[in-house]
Order: C-alpha cells, then sequence, then structure tokens
C-alpha cells in the first residue's frame, strides 16, 4: 500500500514549536508578508535574520514528540511505499528517525547563498555579514526557506507520488497555502482513498473522505498502529 503523509506545524505544536495560523501562532503576532517574502527580506533582511536565527535557535530547545516518532516507524514499516512530504521547516522528523522527509517549505537548518548559488547545512546565526563559505562573498546568504511567492522544493517528485498513491494523508496542516493545499485533490483524483488527521476542522476538511480530529501525538500513533497492524 503506497501512502504520502503530508504534515505541518500541527505536527510540531505539542513539541513546543508555534504554528502559524492558531491564535497564539506566528502569523497573529507578526506579518507573514515582512517576514516570508523575498520582497520582506529586501526591505528589511536584519527583521528577517533576526526571525529565522531565534527559530533556528530555538530547535535546540525542543524535542521530537509521538506524532514524529509514529512516521518514523511507519517509513521503517513501509519503505520506499511512504512519501513524506512536510511543510514544516523543522528538523523533528528527522530527530524522530525519519530519514525521507521531503522538506517541500526548505529547512532551517540550511542557508543558501544568493551569490553563487550553493545550499548549505548551517546552524548559526545568519546576518548580513555572513560569508558564504562557498563562494567567500558576504551579505548574500539567506535561510533555504521557501517563501511565499517562491517555487516549493521537489514538486516532480511529490506530484508523482501523489499520482501513484492508495492513501492521502495530511496531518497538522490548516490547508491554508496551496499547492500542499490542493494535493488532497490530486490524491483523490488519482482514486487515493483520503484522511485528514487533525485538531479540528481545516480549510479543506470537506475535501476529504474521512477526518479523525484530536492532537498529532494521540491520532499518529493510532493511524500508523492501524496500517502496520493491516500491512
Ligand atoms: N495536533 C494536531 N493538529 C494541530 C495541533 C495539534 N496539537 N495544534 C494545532 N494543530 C492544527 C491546527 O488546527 C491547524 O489546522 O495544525 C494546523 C496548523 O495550521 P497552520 O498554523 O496554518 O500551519 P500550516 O498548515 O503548516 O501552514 C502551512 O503556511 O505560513 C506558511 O509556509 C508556512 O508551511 C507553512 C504553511
Amino acid at each position: 500500500m503506497k501512502i504520502v503523509v503530508l504534515t505541518g506545524a500541527g505536527i510540531s505544536a505539542e513539541s513546543g514549536l508555534s504554528t502559524f495560523r492558531d491564535p497564539d501562532g506566528e502569523w497573529m503576532q507578526t506579518d507573514p508578508m515582512k517576514l516570508a517574502t523575498p520582497e520582506g527580506f529586501a526591505a528589511d533582511p536584519v527583521l528577517v535574520h533576526n526571525f529565522y536565527n531565534a527559530r533556528r535557535a530555538q530547535l535546540r530547545e525542543v524535542e521530537p514528540n509521538a506524532a514524529h516518532f509514529a512516521l518514523a516507524r511507519l517509513e521503517r514499516a513501509l519503505g520506499d511505499d511512504l512519501t513524506l512530504v512536510t511543510q514544516n521547516v523543522d528538523d523533528l522528523h528527522e530527530r524522530g528517525g525519519s530519514r525521507h522527509a521531503v522538506h517541500m517549505h526548505g529547512e532551517l537548518r540550511r542557508a543558501w547563498c544568493r551569490a553563487c548559488d550553493t545550499r548549505m547545512a548551517w546552524d548559526e546565526d545568519l546576518t548580513l555579514a555572513t560569508t558564504c563559505p562557498a563562494c567567500g562573498e558576504a551579505g548574500h546568504m539567506r535561510p533555504d526557506i521557501v517563501w511565499f511567492g517562491e517555487m516549493p522544493y521537489r514538486m516532480d517528485e511529490i506530484l508523482h507520488a501523489l499520482e501513484r498513491c492508495d492513501m492521502f494523508v495530511a496531518a497538522g496542516t490548516s490547508g491554508a497555502v496551496y499547492p500542499a493545499a490542493g494535493f488532497v485533490e490530486l490524491a483523490a483524483d488519482a482514486g487515493a482513498e483520503t484522511l485528514e488527521l487533525n485538531l479540528q476542522r481545516s480549510e479543506t476538511t470537506q475535501l476529504f473522505d474521512d477526518h479523525r480530529h484530536a492532537p498529532a501525538t494521540e491520532n499518529l500513533p493510532a493511524f500508523v498502529d492501524e496500517v502496520i497492524g493491516k500491512a
């Protein structure tokens, strides 16, 4: 059985990372257009660097939760029959044991030099003075994060998996941002069964065959037990 799982910020909420659109979410405190667009970065790179430096540093204080561990267990059981796509830029899937998470919105722990186009692992703060280790240029480094208006990563691979899956599961996402919010329809058009595992109704709940509303740390382990039990 081929499964595509799409995760969003709700998967990491119980690890202590805030989501974006919940009442205490990131985008409730600050304007996403200032922090998560190329225009915002051009207008105030220091503000944007500080925002991502704080989120990168916060990763060192949080731990993966039962939802991350369950998805790693599912990967060990299904192997290549599982495609885990995440909108999250944290590293909790990896630290929970997943080895092949597809980060369609990039990763906090990677940087991108706009002078030489090199992308690289990055754990420290980024500033305007940061020098690219590949080309030696300073002032051209940005977080390797896909901002609004930019093309998500590895879409060919994701669309290929959606066309061939028997089941599509969205977990911890509001269904507010495309193209991820449209994956359920692509999977359904390809004949897949669709399931939403979320804390509450999302913007796309009505597009799913089934939905279970509970915290991710309850929903994901139960779902994985079911799939492995049937495998
Ligand atoms: N368990 C399960 N789901 C939860 C939990 C939890 N403990 N807590 C919150 N949720 C759900 C919320 O109900 C909401 O539907 O997680 C979802 C989080 O939605 P968003 O904050 O919109 O996050 P996400 O869907 O990942 O955002 C998508 O938007 O801002 C951009 O690029 C950013 O990747 C992000 C994209």
